[in-house]
């Protein structure tokens, strides 16, 4: 088994100091319950709150919408297992990407993104964002050259999947979150398909990361979900403000479900990325396919951890059919795919 050894200084409920990743994501936002020690937290399942006078809510919590202890529980784990400074839990990985979009975005601006981003990504920007003033550019965004050529001065936001759903190709955070600087605009991370246990964009220079918690970070494909982790607090109240304005809000039993989800997350993640023996999984050619690409298998070409500062190797792969080798055939999430994320959902369980 990989020996995981990455910890976090982390100023949480669990005071200032340095855990290992999987002490967060058992115990970060997850402090015994005050009033009956119950070790997990509760499900919230309430609207709304009492108050002890009028205007006085009991620890800030008022509404539903705008805070509820198990989301806040979620929201402060993913934080921490993020290494950034907030984190909020949307009803979806989309809810989330629309709520930072409308908030970091004005009408005229303008995003790079992936030339293969996730489609439903794609569709945001194609279809709705620009419809509301927005342009983007679709880059290649392994090639660091290709992004900064799409970069106009309008540009506010380059927006990467790493790796990409379906493509899989890797970005170089460390050099895109420089690109960004350089321009005065944001680098947005979706780290749905690395997940913070192989890569932490913010401790690369990320502003911001995207999650559909749907796939790994919930592990267990029960529940929709999606969340936005940031380096700077004061984007983080933006956000959370607009959260609410918006009202596209994780429910209480989703966020329980995606916490749930965190605390498999190391024995799930290691049994994806590894054999029973230990080492990395690999993919061999069958009667219908001559090869794939799976981060971390040795007889990979597109292999590139070092590059993409990813720790380890994943369980999604793409592979080509025989009869044209050079052609992507199913995307990690086509039907059938033998490592579609339900197929690595059950593994993870
Ligand atoms: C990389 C990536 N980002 C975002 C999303 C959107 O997430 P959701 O389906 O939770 O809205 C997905 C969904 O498959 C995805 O694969």
């Amino acid at each position: 088994m990989r020996a995981v050894t990455r910890t976090r200084v982390r100023a949480t409920s669990l005071g200032t100091m340095t855990y290992g990743f999987e002490t967060l994501a058992i115990h970060a936002g997850q402090e015994p319950d005050e009033r009956t020690g119950a070790v997990i937290p509760p499900i919230f399942q309430t609207s709304t709150y009492a108050q002890d006078a009028v205007g006085a809510p009991r620890q800030g919590y008022e509404y539903a919408r705008s805070g509820n202890p198990t989301r806040d529980a979620l929201q402060e784990c993913l934080a921490a297992l993020e290494g950034g400074r907030r984190g909020l839990a949307f009803a979806s990985g989309l809810a989330a990407e629309d709520t930072l979009l409308r908030t970091v975005c004005r009408p005229g601006d303008h995003v790079v993104i992936p030339d293969d981003a996730y489609g439903g990504t794609y569709r945001l920007f194609a279809k709705v964002a620009e419809r509301w003033g927005l342009s983007w550019t679709a880059a290649r965004i392994s090639d660091a050259d290709a992004v900064r050529a799409a970069i106009t001065d309008r540009t506010k936001v380059i927006w990467v999947e790493t790796p990409t759903n379906p493509l899989l190709n890797i970005a170089d955070i460390a050099a895109l979150a420089a690109l960004a600087r350089e321009h005065g605009a944001r680098l947005v991370v979706d780290n749905t398909f690395a997940s913070p246990y192989l890569q932490q964009p913010i401790s690369l220079g990320a502003d911001v990361v995207v999650h559909s918690t749907t796939k790994y970070v919930g592990g267990h494909s029960d529940v929709v979900g999606g969340a936005l982790v940031v380096a700077d607090p004061g984007l983080g109240d933006e956000l959370a403000y607009n959260q609410n304005a918006m009202g596209a809000i994780n429910g209480p039993f989703d966020a329980w479900l995606t916490l749930r989800g965190c605390a498999r997350w190391a024995s799930a993640w290691t049994g994806t990325a590894t054999t029973p023996s230990g080492s990395p999984r690999t993919c061999t050619a069958t009667p219908r396919s001559s090869g794939c690409t799976t981060q971390g298998c040795p007889s990979t070409p597109a292999t590139r951890p070092r590059r993409s500062r990813c720790e380890g190797s994943a369980g999604w792969c793409r592979s080509w059919p025989r009869a044209a080798s050079s052609t992507p055939w199913r995307s990690a999430t086509g039907p059938g795919s033998s490592c579609s994320p339900s197929r690595l959902a059950e593994w993870s369980h």
